[in-house]
């Protein structure tokens, strides 16, 4: 495994596995890797003959009272785990390294970006998609990999990958869960004792909304309702949202049909966490 911190030396090394047929399988991360992260370097195994990890916290997706100076990291820890997930490249670069000038140009995402975290986090995708198709165009893999644990950053990839003729295939990988049903994720470590006891109850209250709807409740207010109930009475957390739309174009919707998304971002002391599940109704 070898760590590059400058897109110079890793674009030569890429170039020549790429002049010698290896197909490049790309992981996009923030670092404090957990099992989340490892099933998308587990998959990028199975399909690629390199894979390129990248480390960046990247500050342009966080706003002004954000976690960004808090967000968590540990560079030794991670280097273990992409080494035990079979990771042939690690890009590690810093900030000035990513954004040496002030930006002459702006890309703005439009498209299903005023509902769940796009709402609630101005800016946020607008900053993530600047950073991927940064990073698409440094490292130019064949496969990329993100999480359903951030479905609407996957929406919103999928219509950069679109809209701007990005020659790669998005490969979307199912949320890894703790054994409780918490979605893994970098800011669990931020919550306290008693939060991190009552956090499994997001989970647990997605799935009895899928259990409504198996049961033929078709009504997305009434899920939405049902879902904040539970969260309000089981735990200490803020409701941030609750939501029903359709998926992956993110419409509000009445009638619960076809594909679609219920998402939740509970607000706790230290950490806001989300999770969502996508089910297709017939
Ligand atoms: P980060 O939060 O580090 O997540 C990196 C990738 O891991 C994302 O695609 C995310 O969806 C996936 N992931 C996180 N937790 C997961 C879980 N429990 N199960 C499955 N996948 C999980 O998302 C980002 O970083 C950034 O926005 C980034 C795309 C790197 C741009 O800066």
């Amino acid at each position: 495994m070898k760590i590059f911190n400058t897109i110079n030396e890793l674009r030569n090394e890429l170039s020549e596995q790429r002049a010698n047929g290896k197909k490049i399988g790309f992981v996009p991360t923030m670092g404090y890797l957990h099992e989340g992260h490892a099933s998308l370097l587990k998959a990028a195994r199975k399909d690629n003959d390199i894979v390129v990890l990248s480390i960046f916290v990247n500050p342009t997706q966080f706003g002004p009272n954000e976690d960004l100076s808090s967000y968590p990291r540990d560079f030794e820890r991670d280097e273990k785990v992409a080494q035990n997930s079979g990771v042939d490249y690690i890009f590690y670069p810093n900030v000035e390294e990513m954004y040496p000038s002030k930006l002459k140009s702006k890309l703005q995402v439009i498209n299903g970006v005023n509902v769940l975290c796009g709402e609630k986090r101005p800016g946020h995708f607008d900053g993530v998609a600047l950073v991927v198709t940064k990073l698409f165009n440094i490292v130019q893999p064949h496969n990329v990999y993100f999480g359903l644990k951030d479905a609407q950053q996957v929406a919103v990839i999928e219509g950069l990958i679109e809209d701007y003729n990005i020659p790669v295939t998005l490969n979307k990988v199912p949320i890894v869960r703790e054994e409780d049903g918490l979605a893994k994720s970098s800011r669990n470590v931020y919550l306290s004792e008693q939060e991190r006891a009552e956090a499994p109850t997001i989970f647990k209250s997605l799935q009895n909304a899928k259990a409504l709807i198996d049961a033929g409740e078709r009504n997305s207010v009434k899920i939405e309702e049902e879902i904040k109930r539970i969260l309000e009475e089981k735990t200490s957390g803020e409701v941030d949202y609750v939501n029903v739309y359709s998926y992956p174009e993110l419409n509000e919707i009445t009638e619960i049909k076809g594909t679609i998304i219920i998402a939740i971002a509970l607000k706790f002391t230290k950490a806001r966490l989300i999770d969502n599940i996508i089910l297709t109704i017939s």
